[in-house]
């Protein structure tokens, strides 16, 4: 007898779990992201380390099948951690600028780090289960993260999700070092408002 599929759900990962299913994870990054598959091992080692930090919570999407479809982790941010000390430096050097919030905002938070739905997957809520799930349990007083700025172009799906559920800018058209896109770094108090889709659950399931 062959078991039901199951439901496609949201799951937290702990560290052991999150190790097993990283190729999927790193997969669905550089598949969402448009990435080289040549930064697949760098990025492996990167995650794992960082799921060793203090205040990390990952969250996964399975489907009907147990296949990872989606991916967010995040952990608390502070003094010595690369992200902070880049972002510390564009804040100073951008103090009096009113798209720039004061260095204040780089305290007590969660750095929402990586949030990549894979693109059959994408367009029904997913990513924003899985954010919402990341902030209530982040154990800090705000989240913060960075995304790719999307200079001409229509404003794509990830500040979409950013603006509806309340991010607001916290640096603009900031370079990090080693990449020569400008980013954006958004913020905002936890805990997150109520989704306006009145539901917890994505209505549909993806194709
Ligand atoms: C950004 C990303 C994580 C968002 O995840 P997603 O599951 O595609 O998107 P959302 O959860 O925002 O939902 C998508 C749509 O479903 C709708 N939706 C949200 N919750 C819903 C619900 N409960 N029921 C029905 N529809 C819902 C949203 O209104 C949204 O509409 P939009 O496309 O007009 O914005 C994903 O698109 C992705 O991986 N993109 C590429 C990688 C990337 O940019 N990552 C972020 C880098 S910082």
């Amino acid at each position: 007898m062959t078991a039901a599929p199951a439901r496609p759900r949201l799951v937290g990962l702990g560290r052991g779990e999150f190790a097993d299913r990283l190729d999927e994870a790193i997969d669905i990054y550089v598949t969402a992201m448009g990435y080289p598959r040549s930064t697949l091992r760098q990025r492996r080692s990167l995650w794992l380390e960082h799921s060793y930090r203090p205040g990390w919570r990952a969250v996964g999407w399975l489907d009907e099948r147990n296949r990872l479809t989606g991916i967010g982790y995040g952990y608390w941010g502070g003094p010595g951690q690369w992200w902070f000390e880049e972002v510390r430096r564009g804040l100073r050097a951008r103090r009096g600028d009113p798209h720039t919030v004061g260095t204040d905002w780089l305290t007590d938070y969660f750095e929402l780090t990586e949030l990549h739905v894979h693109p059959g997957a994408q367009g029904s809520g997913i990513g924003e289960q899985l954010l919402r799930a990341l902030a209530r349990d982040a154990g800090r007083a705000r989240m913060l993260l960075s995304t790719p700025e999307y200079g001409h172009r229509e404003p794509g799906r990830a500040w979409r999700l950013y603006r509806r559920t309340g991010f607001r800018d916290v640096l603009r058209e900031h370079l990090f070092t080693g990449d020569p896109r400008p980013f954006a770094v958004l913020g905002r108090e936890l805990p997150l408002l109520p989704p306006a889709h009145g539901t917890d659950h994505p209505t549909h399931t993806p194709a």
